[in-house]
């Protein structure tokens, strides 16, 4: 037997090795930015309901990226009452060890919905992290934009953050901050927290 040796088995296995390489390299071929950004088709407000830990965002505006850095921790609820459409929506972010509150009544319209007098406008994006939210913030008609992922868990595993970097690369915004999850989220706001203050000022720039 010498390598040299080329029958037809031979060059049947080659082909077949060589298939097989192309195979596995175009299964894992980068999905191109049109797939990993499109809006959700579909949103089911009861997935919304609760709340949401912030685990990674991204700004388009670059000194904006320090203020998103020195929040410990942030989060997102959202809870239907009546109406499907008629959702309260509440933020919470802690910085310095303060909680800053703030709650929009919003209606979904699609996978969007607008807030702060409109000069927000949030779309649902699509992620491929089962139990997330993936929050894309419009600011004053293209502006600004924030991109937001959430979570129910605090911690996700390295290929969704991977997903996620590969995104806001897609969007070319500034390599995500994710957030460290052994900091404490603020406590929920209740009519009987004294800890729980509502901000009532909302600045577009803190979205
Ligand atoms: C829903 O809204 C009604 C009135 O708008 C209120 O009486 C009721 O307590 C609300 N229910 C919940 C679960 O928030
Ligand atoms: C949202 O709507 C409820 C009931 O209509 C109202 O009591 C509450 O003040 C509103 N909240 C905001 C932040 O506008
Ligand atoms: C929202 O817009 C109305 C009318 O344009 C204005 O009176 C109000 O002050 C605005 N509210 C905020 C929070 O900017
Ligand atoms: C918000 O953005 C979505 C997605 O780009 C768009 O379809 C929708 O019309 C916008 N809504 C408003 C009120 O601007």
């Amino acid at each position: 037997m010498s390598i040299m040796i080329s029958t037809n088995a031979d060059m049947l296995l080659v082909c077949a090795i060589a298939l097989l390489g192309l195979m596995s390299v175009s299964l894992s071929a980068p999905l191109a930015c049109e797939d990993l950004i499109r809006p959700l088709d579909q949103l089911d407000p009861r997935h919304l309901e609760g709340r949401w830990a912030m685990v990674a965002g991204s700004l388009s505006h670059l000194p904006f990226m320090e203020r998103l850095r020195s929040r410990e921790s942030a989060t997102a609820s959202f809870s239907s009452n009546t109406s499907e459409t008629n959702i309260s929506f509440r933020r919470s972010m802690r910085r310095d060890d303060k909680c800053h509150y703030a709650s929009y009544n919003i209606s979904l319209e699609g996978s969007s919905f607008t807030f702060d007098n409109g000069s927000v406008n949030t779309t649902f994006t699509h992620t491929s992290c089962r139990d997330c939210i993936l929050l894309s913030f419009d600011i004053e008609s293209g502006k600004r934009q924030h991109f937001y992922l959430f979570s129910r868990r605090r911690q996700l595993e390295q290929e969704e953050i991977e997903e996620f970097t590969a995104q806001v690369e897609c969007l070319k915004m500034p390599p995500p901050d994710v957030k460290d999850p052994s900091k404490e989220l603020c406590p929920e706001e209740t009519a009987g927290n004294p800890s729980a203050q509502t901000e009532e000022k909302t600045e577009g720039q803190r979205s």
